[in-house]
């Protein structure tokens, strides 16, 4: 069959961002099962024992309660399971010092659907005709935003400003508030803080200046706190979560453990929520209330949370110690290679300047000697102009073994090397 399909039809069956070339990454993946392929391109964080033994634990007890014919064999509310609601409730009033009620928290089947609501409540053509934009203020960010509008031109991204420590190799990225624009054309802004990919977290007074930028035009700004404290609390610098005002803090439980559960959650005014949420029932009624039950006890014991700082932290910070080691001993002095300040989530994101070959090219070199990284250009969704820096970049993920991370780099080096020489053109 080849039925038409609709504009919306067309879109949503095009797979955009990373996931475009996950399909060469697992075509090159299965060629090379016998090859000591090093995989640094995977987004799937790594099954850490003790993370698995809390849900193990989590689900004994829900299966030998009372409660689980309610939790598995009942619809229930579309904001989220009430018993969940409830613990997020208390656990983020009493941590931040918060007044949130039932009505600031919505439960969703993932936090990428989070942003599919966002970005098509707020972004799009209003009915008076009016295109409201979907800003992302600081480009590179989540591949993911790039799928999430059924109308893409709503999508817009700002360039950043570069901080550059030549000397050392590193930089990091800041919002270029010179160019940023945020009016009465804005219908939301959403960033990851820490970010995927870069590894970047946007400091405080960054976020309360874009926030206070959205203000006076009602706009929402949706934080996207995949790798946030307090769970998975993948930052490597401090930070504290921001509340309040037109901010809705946005996280996901899939990188403290529970990816296949689908837990994303949504905090913050209360009629954004009820926007979002009504968007939910109508879609997909509700979130699946097994995962929601589980988490629900592992953060009211204070474990998710504690298994947070304790296991999930430092193990992918240790990983990313190896990464940029191994980058500073192998990597040639003399060539501009820089790699973002590694401030949390689960990746390094590295920059070539002037890199003589594409990011695409560099990363058919790579797969070569056996490396998978992933091209940076897939990480730009929604910025239009044709930016050099756009083709120089790498993702790394930090979900090898250390001596994977070590060798890979390792080769890496050499690659770059070649390439920067002429030898590999
Ligand atoms: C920054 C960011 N936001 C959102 C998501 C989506 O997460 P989920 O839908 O599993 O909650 C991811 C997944 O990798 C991510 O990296």
């Amino acid at each position: 069959m080849n039925p038409d399909l609709t504009k919306f039809g067309e879109q949503m069956s095009q797979l955009t961002g990373v996931r475009a070339i996950m399909k060469d990454i697992s075509e090159t993946l299965r060629a090379g099962a016998d090859r000591d392929l090093i995989n640094m391109s995977a987004g799937n964080p790594v099954i850490l024992p003790e993370v698995e033994q809390l849900w193990r634990d989590c689900t004994a007890d829900l299966l030998s309660s009372s409660e689980y014919g309610e939790v598995v064999c009942r619809y229930g509310e579309s904001q989220g399971y009430q018993p969940f609601v409830d613990v997020i409730k208390a656990d983020f009033n009493k941590r931040y010092g918060l007044n949130l009620s039932d009505r600031n928290i919505l439960i969703t089947p993932g936090s990428q659907c989070l942003y599919f609501f966002a970005a098509n409540t707020l972004g799009g053509y209003t009915t008076s005709g009016q295109l409201k934009q979907i800003v992302l203020p600081l480009s590179p960010d989540y591949t993911g935003y790039g799928g999430v509008s059924l109308v893409p031109e709503s999508l817009i991204a700002y360039k950043p400003t570069l901080d550059l420590d030549a000397t050392a190799h590193r930089f990091k990225y800041r919002p270029d508030f010179s160019q940023l624009e945020i009016n009465e054309n804005a219908g939301c802004v959403i960033f990851s803080r820490p970010c995927n990919p870069t590894g970047n977290v946007l400091t405080e007074d960054e976020v309360k200046k874009i926030a206070a930028m959205a203000a006076p035009y009602d706009v929402p700004v949706f934080v996207d706190s995949a790798y946030a404290p307090p769970y998975p609390a993948l930052n490597f610098t401090d930070m504290t979560p921001i509340f309040g005002g037109n901010i809705i803090h946005c996280m996901s439980l899939s990188k403290a453990g529970l990816p296949g559960e689908r837990i994303g959650i949504a905090i913050g005014d209360e009629r954004t929520i009820q926007i979002l949420q009504s968007f939910q029932t109508n879609l997909c009624i509700h979130s699946s209330r097994y995962g929601q039950a589980i988490a629900a006890r592992a953060i009211a014991s204070g474990a998710l949370a504690e298994i947070a700082e304790t296991v999930i932290r430092p193990y992918y910070q240790q990983k990313f110690t190896v990464l940029e080691t191994t980058l500073d001993r192998a990597m040639p002095k003399d060539l501009p290679w820089f790699l973002h300040r590694g401030e949390g989530a689960i990746f390094a994101w590295m920059w070539f300047q002037d890199l003589p070959m594409t990011d695409w090219e560099l990363y058919q070199e790579l797969k070569k000697v056996g490396v998978i990284a992933v091209p940076g250009s897939s990480f730009f969704p929604g910025l239009r102009e044709d930016w050099k820096h756009k083709h120089e970049c790498i993702r790394l993920s930090l979900t090898a073994s250390d001596e994977a991370i070590e060798m890979g780099m390792e080769r890496l080096a050499k690659v770059v090397e070649k390439v920067f020489q002429g030898v590999i053109a």
